[in-house]
């Protein structure tokens, strides 16, 4: 039977090329063997963006970026997810389902609480419900199309995975399987694509590349990508540079290994590397690869 592949992108921000690789990428070469199914999470980011100017705006922005990037609208279903209202009615259900400590562990809401007691905030401050039961949802959306696979990113791994654990609870409960049990797929070689401050690449950190951006912006962000102070004759660590670690997931095998050189053997400045990187990613921006 054909599996049925499903993610979701939350229309807080232009998409980036962290989405792409992390998401889009991998969802649509799924989308060649799998019934594929790729929504806009609004509901998602009602959790921080209250503004419905900007969530239409930005709903819009990333259908865009799905369909620039191939997606072919013919064979894969993309959808808003508040259009799917008994993905909503399925959460409640599901919400009883699911255990309080479970939540407590999930990442971003763990790296909510350390921000908040790094900064003496009390350790709820800015947390509401939408955030703590964020992975509920997810559950939800992946249940209701009786998904098998789910392309992420790492940071949204452990959230497939706790959708893995509801989904587990639920039919052992009722001594069958309701719901399947998806599969989250990061790729391989999966990492967490770096942003111009060298934290991940995120809307909610404003540190990002967007996607199909005109070349004079591009080429202004990535000249305002953070590096280190060495000059340059300094031969340079390529594993350990924000430039790098981005340039090594779009350039070709022949093209990494001459940077790389370069890096190893001095005599390169910032510039220059910055300026190799710009001119891979511009080839990205200004054309869409299509699969
Ligand atoms: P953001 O963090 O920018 O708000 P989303 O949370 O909407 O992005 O993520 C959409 C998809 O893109 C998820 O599958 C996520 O794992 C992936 N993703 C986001 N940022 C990155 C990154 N820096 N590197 C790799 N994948 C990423
Ligand atoms: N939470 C995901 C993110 O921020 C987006 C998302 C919502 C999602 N529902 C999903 C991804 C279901 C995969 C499956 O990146």
């Amino acid at each position: 039977m054909t599996k049925i592949a499903l993610t979701g992108i939350k229309p807080t921000g232009i998409p980036h090329l962290g989405n792409y690789l992390g998401a889009i990428k991998p969802a649509l070469e799924l989308s060649q063997t799998c019934q594929a199914r790729y929504f806009i999470a609004d509901y998602h980011a009602l959790n921080s963006c209250k503004d419905p100017a900007a969530i239409r705006q930005m709903t819009l922005e990333v259908a865009a970026a799905w369909l620039a990037a191939g997606l072919d609208p013919e064979k894969v279903l993309i959808y808003k997810q508040s259009l799917v209202p008994q993905t909503f009615e399925l959460l409640t259900m599901l919400l009883a389902f699911t255990p309080k400590g479970l939540m407590n562990r999930a990442h971003a809401y763990k790296a909510m609480l350390q921000s908040n007691a790094d900064s003496g905030k009390d350790p709820d401050d800015g947390v509401n419900m939408g955030l703590f039961t964020y992975p509920v949802l997810m559950a939800a959306d992946i249940f209701i199309f009786d998904t098998d696979y789910v392309p992420v990113g790492k940071d949204q791994f452990q959230h497939v995975e706790m959708a893995v654990d509801i989904a587990q609870s639920f039919n052992y409960n009722y001594g069958k399987e309701c719901f399947r049990i998806p599969e989250p797929l990061a790729q391989p070689s999966a990492q967490t694509l770096p942003g111009l401050d060298g934290r991940k690449m995120s809307k909610s950190y404003d540190n990002t590349i967007p996607l199909f951006l005109p070349e004079k912006q591009l080429r202004k962000l990535i000249m305002r990508i953070i590096t280190n102070s060495q000059g340059m004759e300094e031969p340079k660590d390529p594993d350990n540079c924000t430039i790098f670690s981005i340039y090594q997931n779009f350039a070709n095998p022949q093209q990494i290994a001459d940077l790389r050189q370069r890096y190893l053997a001095g005599g390169m400045g910032w510039g220059h590397a910055k300026q190799e990187l710009f001119e891979d990613e511009q080839r990205l921006s200004s054309h869409a690869r299509p699969l």
